[in-house]
């Protein structure tokens, strides 16, 4: 089985992913850290962050293992990777990856903006995971600081509106539900709160059938 969780920045769908993974056994996919990881390189090698060019060549020799978590996470690079994420070839380049991980054996969890519409049109449990762009700036703030870079509540939010705004509107790929997935609004929700309800949502469509063969597009 393969579970789609997109959603847009800060929304829970990481934290989410992550729980049902282990709910499930299945291997996670955190997809925007390849982004982050395009978006890394490019800084480092001192490319500017609109050189779709650079960008492209950055792919086409893309590793993946150089980097640390710890080193992806920070505000910056969360607005460089949805500069990066608009540029096809970026997309383009990353696409065979996360297919070749969700057609493991069993299946997998991965997280990201595209998952149910682009990457994985036929997983059979597809979650858009939303809140409100207030709770989102609370829950970035509070992640931000526990990573020891505090910042100001209403410069966040108007990162979260700014990526929001890229995001869902680029020509490739936006940030957007598929037709098929269910909306889980966790505004209101504390973690256990909306693990239950995705699960539901999982298990909801389980039992509506078993899953089409994962084909590429
Ligand atoms: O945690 P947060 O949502 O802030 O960031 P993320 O999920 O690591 O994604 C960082 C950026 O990568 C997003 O703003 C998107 O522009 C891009 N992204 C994407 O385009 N497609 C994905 N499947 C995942 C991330």
């Amino acid at each position: 089985m393969v579970i789609a969780v997109d959603g847009p920045a800060a929304s829970g769908k990481g934290t989410l992913a992550r729980r049902l993974s282990a709910h499930y056994g299945l291997p996670y996919l955190d997809t925007g850290l390849l982004y982050r990881m395009v978006a890394r390189a490019m800084l480092d090698g001192g490319h500017d962050i609109r050189d779709a060019g650079a960008a492209e060549d950055i792919v086409s020799r893309f590793d993946g293992s150089a980097f640390t978590e710890e080193a992806l996470r920070g505000r910056e690079i969360g607005e460089a990777a949805s500069v990066v994420a608009a540029m096809p070839a970026v997309r383009s380049g990353l696409i065979e990856r996360q297919r070749r991980f969700a057609a493991q054996p069993g299946g997998a969890v991965l997280d990201g903006r595209d998952i149910g519409t682009v990457i994985c049109p036929l997983s059979q449990a597809k979650l858009f995971v939303t809140a409100t762009p207030e709770v989102r700036a609370a829950r970035r703030q509070k992640e931000l600081a526990g990573r020891g870079e505090p910042a100001p509540f209403d410069g966040i939010l108007a990162d979260i509106r700014r990526r929001d705004a890229r995001d869902s509107g680029r020509s490739d790929a936006p940030l957007r539900a598929a037709e098929d997935a269910v909306i889980l609004d966790t505004s209101a929700l504390t973690i256990d709160e909306a693990l239950a309800a995705a699960i539901a949502i999982v298990e909801r469509r389980r039992a509506a059938g078993p899953e089409q063969p994962f084909t590429e597009r």
